[in-house]
């Protein structure tokens, strides 16, 4: 198994490109089963996570043809995707394809709305809590789907077709937003969905349904109203950066010291974060080309958050904001609202030398002076990188092993870091 080795203290300085966000390109390449025309997407990243549900929907009959090359030297295009789901072959998800990542689950909705059956394994994904998906079901129920549970499978049936109908969500999923917004672009009629995620890949997905012909407003806001269609266009779309991965990278500029700019990227897409970073002495500043951060000499402050669904600090940048405050001039508390097991890198972090006391969904986290390299362990996608940021502020060598989390949702993350200076390698294992 591959493993990543760091030697720390380097500053890092240069351009990191921003890749396509991993977390609309999947419920995008999802919307191609809902027409029968061909959808094409740009700035698809490439991850391990993509290649997965490219198996999944090969599996269901979409076709795919990719175009659209990365240059070498750092530079980056994103591959273009061209999507064509001229005949649905199987409305099957089985259990081997879907268990390895969540978002598959997504392909229930389309699924049920344009072949009026399907069965989906339930999912797996991420172990950061038990993640159920009541939501997602109670919404299809509410289009007017017949759903049971047999031998873990989601077993679903709308023989007159999915009807519009008004959906509360009890709390904010970003996940059941996609189902129902991705099922409704068939219903019949209007959907109204309250209490919608407002995450910006919702919005991305929202803005490639209406070019495939759906009328959809209140885009970016809590409550999104969705005219249905009986077919749908194909459409072009460009996949929109990845705010978590430039989340990722500014923290480790904060983190090493340097000058990098984002390049591609979009500040509105994570000003609370921002702000955040700013809090900790980072400089922040939007530039025509996407984000640039630096943080020269002086100490890292100690800052107080906790997550939040979009405006908010998002979770998936909590590991990432633990790691940065392990090395800070005091004491910072975060709190994680979103997932009630999102810790794994506590553990691993403090193997590097951090002091982090947990209580519940609260983190501690007692500045140190200086964190030491040593041999961790990868756990979840975002709970890897945070490792990869200590490393990068830890003295000596830091060796990270299973780093088939990063591969998930990180493109060429070692490359992207080398360029501008870090010491980083892929040690590859047979
Ligand atoms: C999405 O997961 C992301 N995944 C996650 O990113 C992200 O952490 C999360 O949203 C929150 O922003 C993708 O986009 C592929 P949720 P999702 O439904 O949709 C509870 C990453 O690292 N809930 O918004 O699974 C749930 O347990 C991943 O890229 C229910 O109770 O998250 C959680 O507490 C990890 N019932 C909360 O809602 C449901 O039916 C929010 O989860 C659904 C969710």
């Amino acid at each position: 198994m591959d493993r990543i080795k760091i030697i720390g203290g380097v500053p890092l300085n240069g351009v990191i490109p921003i890749s396509g966000a991993k977390n609309a390109a999947l419920p995008l390449m999802i919307a191609s089963l809902l027409t029968g025309e061909r959808l094409t997407l740009k700035n698809v990243p490439n991850l391990a996570d993509v290649n997965q549900l490219v198996r999944i929907l090969r599996n269901h009959g979409v076709d795919l043809a990719v175009d659209g090359k990365r240059a070498g030297s750092g530079v980056l295009l994103g591959d273009t995707f061209h999507l064509t789901a001229r005949e649905i072959v199987d409305t099957t998800a089985p259990y081997d394809m879907v268990s390895r990542m969540r978002a598959s689950f997504w392909v229930l909705g389309p699924l049920i709305a344009r072949m009026r059956e399907a069965r989906v394994s339930l999912p797996g994904g991420c172990a950061i809590g038990t993640r159920p998906v009541d939501m997602h079901l109670t919404g299809l129920k509410q289009l007017g789907a017949q759903i049971d549970i047999d031998s873990g499978y989601v077993v679903a049936r709308a023989p007159n077709g999915l009807r519009g109908e008004r959906i509360t969500f009890p709390k904010v999923s970003v996940g059941a937003t996609h189902q129902v917004l991705l099922a409704a672009a068939l219903a019949k009629g209007e959907t109204v969905i309250e209490n919608a995620a407002r995450e910006p890949e919702i919005g991305d997905v929202a803005s490639c349904l209406r070019k495939m012909g759906v009328e959809i407003e209140g885009i970016g806001t809590s409550t999104l109203h969705i005219q249905g269609r009986d077919q749908l266009d194909g459409a072009i779309h460009t996949v929109l950066p990845d705010r978590i991965e430039t989340g990722t990278f500014a923290f480790a500029v904060a983190a090493a010291g340097g000058d990098v700019l984002l390049k591609g990227t979009r500040y509105d897409l994570l000003s609370a974060a921002f702000e955040v970073l700013r809090e900790t002495g980072a400089q922040v500043e939007e530039v025509s080309e996407g984000v640039r951060v630096t943080r020269n000499g002086e100490g890292i402050a100690p800052v107080t958050i906790e997550t939040q669904p979009f405006p908010g600090f998002p979770t998936d940048l909590q590991a990432q904001m633990m790691a940065l405050m392990a090395r800070s001039s005091g004491t910072s508390v975060i709190r994680e609202t979103i997932f009630e097991n999102r810790f794994m890198h506590v553990q691993e972090l403090a193997r590097l030398g951090a002091d982090i006391q947990l209580h519940g969904d609260t983190a501690t986290i007692k500045g140190v002076e200086d964190l030491h390299g040593a041999q961790v362990m990868a756990t979840d996608l975002r709970a890897s990188v945070s490792l990869v940021i200590a490393g990068l502020m830890a003295e000596g060598e830091t060796m990270i092993n299973r780093v088939y989390h990063l591969d998930r949702g990180f493109e060429m993350l070692e490359e992207k870091l080398s360029c501008c200076g870090a010491r980083i390698e892929r040690v590859r294992e047979e």
